[in-house]
């Protein structure tokens, strides 16, 4: 796809690898609705990255706050052409620690949120005559099991069928499916977990991959992509 003049959602737009996924997508000529509850984070990126920026302050787990916004801001000729189902977290624990409200947290964010938007751009994606494309940011989370992270593993594991599912579902009306498996990225996701550090995949990186997804000739499709640190070890600690 070439991406000058396309519109793209991306959700988690108000930091780590929404705001990267943002920057490179209006470097390459494309217009960005970049969605997130922090309105003010937003706004503050718009002052960095320009009027092809536009802040929509939305909370990807309700429903109805979903629907209308994308009713109203997408009843007449423009259309999404790229949806970046970005947002999601990780409340980590021992799983008789988990409480019902971080699983429901977690539930509602990473999996059911991707549902409520997905459900109401794809049909405006399918009136489009070119392509289109949803990316779903999963992690290495969604490819294996570990230790304190059930709740964090299920609903990227979910993410996972749900993109497959997509995938095969979608592939004859011209919308591509891809699912990115990151490894640790150094963003704000970390902050609760004692920061970040040096040899962590960086935000940019991340953000060019997704780039040269979104560019592949339209009858290739990467339907998955796993991104890991070569050495994923933190260098204070070695
Ligand atoms: N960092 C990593 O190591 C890593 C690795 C693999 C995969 N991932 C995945 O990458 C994605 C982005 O994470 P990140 O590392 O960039 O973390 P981050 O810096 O913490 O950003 C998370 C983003 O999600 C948004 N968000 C959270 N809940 C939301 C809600 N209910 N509605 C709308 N937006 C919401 C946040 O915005 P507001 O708070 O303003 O709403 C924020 O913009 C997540 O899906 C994460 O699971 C991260």
């Amino acid at each position: 796809m070439d991406l000058s003049n396309k519109i793209a959602i991306v959700t988690g737009a108000s930091s780590g690898i929404g705001i990267s996924f943002s920057k490179k997508l209006i470097e390459r000529g494309a217009k960005v609705y970049g969605l997130a509850r922090r309105l003010n984070r937003l706004m503050e990126i718009q002052n960095e990255l320009g009027n092809q920026f536009s802040p929509i302050q939305a909370d990807v787990t309700r429903h109805e706050e979903i629907r209308s916004w994308i009713k109203s801001q997408f009843s007449g000729d423009e259309n999404p052409h790229i949806l970046i189902n970005n947002a999601g977290l990780g409340l980590f624990g021992n799983v008789e620690d988990v409480s019902l409200d971080d699983w429901h947290t977690m539930v509602n964010t990473n999996l059911n949120g991707v549902f409520y938007l997905t459900r109401e751009v794809v049909p405006l994606m399918k009136k489009y005559d070119g392509h289109c494309h949803i990316v779903n940011i999963a992690s290495v989370a969604g490819l294996l099991g570990n230790p304190q992270l059930s709740g964090y593993n299920a609903t990227k594991f979910g993410l996972r069928g749900f993109s497959e599912a997509l995938f095969k579902e979608l592939r004859y009306d011209k919308i591509k499916v891809t699912t990115m498996f990151p490894g640790s990225i150094a963003t704000s996701f970390f902050d609760q977990f004692g920061g970040t550090h040096s040899n962590m995949l960086q935000p940019d990186d991340v953000a060019d991959t997704l780039i040269h997804l979104l560019e592949t000739p339209d009858n290739f499709l990467v339907n998955e992509i796993a991104l890991r640190p070569l050495n994923p070890k933190n260098p204070d600690e070695s």
